[in-house]
């Protein structure tokens, strides 16, 4: 139970930090500008676990990271998620009409008014990436990070095998593969983009057992949210439940059913626990320096939202 407390209190105080980061990134404007700065302040402010966010600060911790860096990361990250939402709403891919709790963007602000501003979220992710303040060398490697996470062999190529099988079923090792390229790639750069934040030769020395955990969470956060498709209502998940059954869409639940899904995700946390404790008895970084990312992984296999 105590442990619990601690990750809550670790938890929100990231949260309000990142608001406020978020808020001031996306400022209001006037002018011609307005609807566009209003639809891209709908689709990433009020709303949203921060699940990527938490995952790049607690990752930031492991090889001491300055926040002010971090936030850059977790700001970047969290851009280029809520884009991918908007654009996964659109009638033209999943057709959802309710996210985080209210409209989804094209619904308040129309098809245009919310492509453009899921395209605008882009540019704005690698914005933050491009300062100064990082030092050359790391914001390069942050946007190469986020840019091949994102792009074709990673979100959007794992969104495109999502659409193109819809009513059709898929072998395991395509149902795997399409979970990292559309949820677990963005997931993984989190990890790595917030680790990639702190001492460069730490982060070298965690880099694969980093990357087993990230990869491990990333798989494991797209089943339970297939998982959650099926077993939580939509005022709890703030998005309509049991939509992936209802458009016929190849999932984890679909596939192997939700004991065997359940199973999988287990499998997953003991592996990326596994590989904490590995950095941990590498003693490379700071006794503990690794607690956070092991809230994360309790709590992305144990949420209920
Ligand atoms: C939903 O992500 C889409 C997936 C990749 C499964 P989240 O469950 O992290 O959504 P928010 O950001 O909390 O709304
Ligand atoms: C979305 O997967 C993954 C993205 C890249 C946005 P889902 O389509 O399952 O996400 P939800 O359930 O709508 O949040
Ligand atoms: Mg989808
Ligand atoms: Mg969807
Ligand atoms: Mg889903």
């Amino acid at each position: 139970m105590k442990e619990k407390e601690s990750f809550d209190a670790w938890a929100k105080a990231w949260r309000v930090r990142f608001e406020e980061a978020a808020e001031r990134a996306l400022p209001l404007k006037d002018g011609p500008l307005a609807g566009l700065q209003e639809a891209m302040r709908y689709a990433v402010l009020d709303g949203g676990k921060r699940v990527r966010a938490l995952f790049a600060y607690a990752a930031g911790e492991v090889t001491g990271a300055d926040a002010s860096h971090t936030d850059k990361a977790a700001l970047a990250v969290e851009f280029v998620h809520a884009y991918s939402l908007v654009h996964d709403d659109l009638p033209c891919m999943d057709n959802d009409l309710l996210r985080r709790g209210k409209p989804t963007c094209h619904v308040k602000y129309g098809v245009a008014q919310a492509m453009l501003a899921g395209d605008a979220l882009q540019p704005e992710a690698f914005k933050q990436l491009v300062s100064p303040e990082l030092g050359a060398q790391t914001s390069v490697a942050l946007v190469a990070e986020l840019t091949l996470a994102s792009g074709a062999d990673g979100m959007c190529g794992g969104q495109m095998i999502d659409l193109q099988h819809v009513g059709q079923t898929m072998d395991i090792d395509l149902l795997r593969m399409m979970h990292a390229m559309k949820t677990g790639a963005l997931i993984r750069s989190a990890v790595r983009m917030g680790a990639m934040c702190g001492d460069p030769r730490v982060f070298a020395s965690v880099d694969a057992d980093l990357t087993v955990y990230a990869d491990r969470m990333g798989l494991a956060f797209q089943i339970v949210d297939d998982i959650l498709d099926v077993t939580a209502d939509t005022a709890t998940l703030g998005k309509t439940a049991g939509k992936d059954e209802a458009t016929c869409k190849p999932t984890y639940v679909s596939i192997l059913g939700l004991d065997k899904a359940r199973e999988l995700a287990k499998r997953c946390l003991d592996e990326a626990l596994e590989a904490l404790e590995r950095i941990e008895a590498s003693g490379v970084c700071a006794s503990g320096a690794t607690r956070a990312l092991a809230w994360m992984a309790d709590y992305v296999i144990g949420r209920n939202y």
